[in-house]
């Protein structure tokens, strides 16, 4: 219990120039988080998504004045989901200044996101090296809240051959990334085999960005 309250405390950990690691930002009310979001996606369950590359492993859903989503022929942010033509959810105000809180503390003062994505994260799911450039403002960072089980993620570069740096993100972890790294490559390793007292088998990655 004491370790976990001072494990909450770490300075945040640069990854890349611009892209950082706050281990445990989120923990104080991980749990919570996980609560409220069971209850936002029975309203607007997480979905497979088809790309024009393949089916992704993960299963998504969105919150916010827009979603993004992803077809045969291309993908982006949308104001309704095309599976139940219904606005998504709002994104509960304690998500939103949560995420506004940790782009302060590195740095990215005024982030209000208008969408946040929701990534559920099965063991064997993964994430390839990609960009997030979607969004029409790169100069908002995007702020990624993780939990559940734990998953390694990659930051890379601007290539996506570029050496990355890995990340082991757990229940309540944190990474901003924006200025020089907003459009650097970044994913997700396979999920391994793991229990998560709240969320069982699942990792849960919440992504909030300022998207139109
Ligand atoms: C993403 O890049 O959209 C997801 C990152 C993560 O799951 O940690
Ligand atoms: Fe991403």
């Amino acid at each position: 219990m004491m370790l976990d309250l001072f494990d909450a405390q770490q300075a945040p950990i640069q990854l890349a120039d611009g892209a950082y690691y706050l281990k445990g930002f989120a923990r104080p009310i991980a749990n919570t988080l996980c609560t409220l979001l069971q209850a936002q996606l029975a309203e607007q369950p997480p979905q497979k998504m088809i790309t024009p590359m393949g089916y992704m492993s993960v299963l998504t859903s969105s919150l916010g004045h827009v979603g993004w989503v992803s077809s045969r022929s291309g993908y982006g942010y949308v104001g309704c989901n095309p599976a139940n033509q219904q606005a998504w959810p709002a994104i509960p105000k304690p998500l939103l200044h949560l995420a506004s809180r940790a782009a302060q503390t590195v740095g990215y003062k005024g982030f209000v996101p208008d969408c946040c994505l929701v990534n559920v994260y099965n063991v064997g799911s993964k994430m390839g090296l990609h960009q997030d450039k979607d969004e029409r403002d790169f100069s908002q960072p995007v702020v990624s809240i993780s939990l559940g089980i734990p998953a390694i993620f990659l930051m890379g570069g601007t290539q996506r051959n570029d050496k990355t740096t890995k990340v082991n993100l757990a229940h309540g972890d944190v990474v901003v990334f924006g200025g020089t790294s907003r459009l650097f490559f970044h994913g997700v390793q396979t999920v391994k085999q793991a229990n998560h007292p709240l969320l069982g088998q699942q990792r849960i990655n919440l992504t909030f960005r300022k998207a139109m």
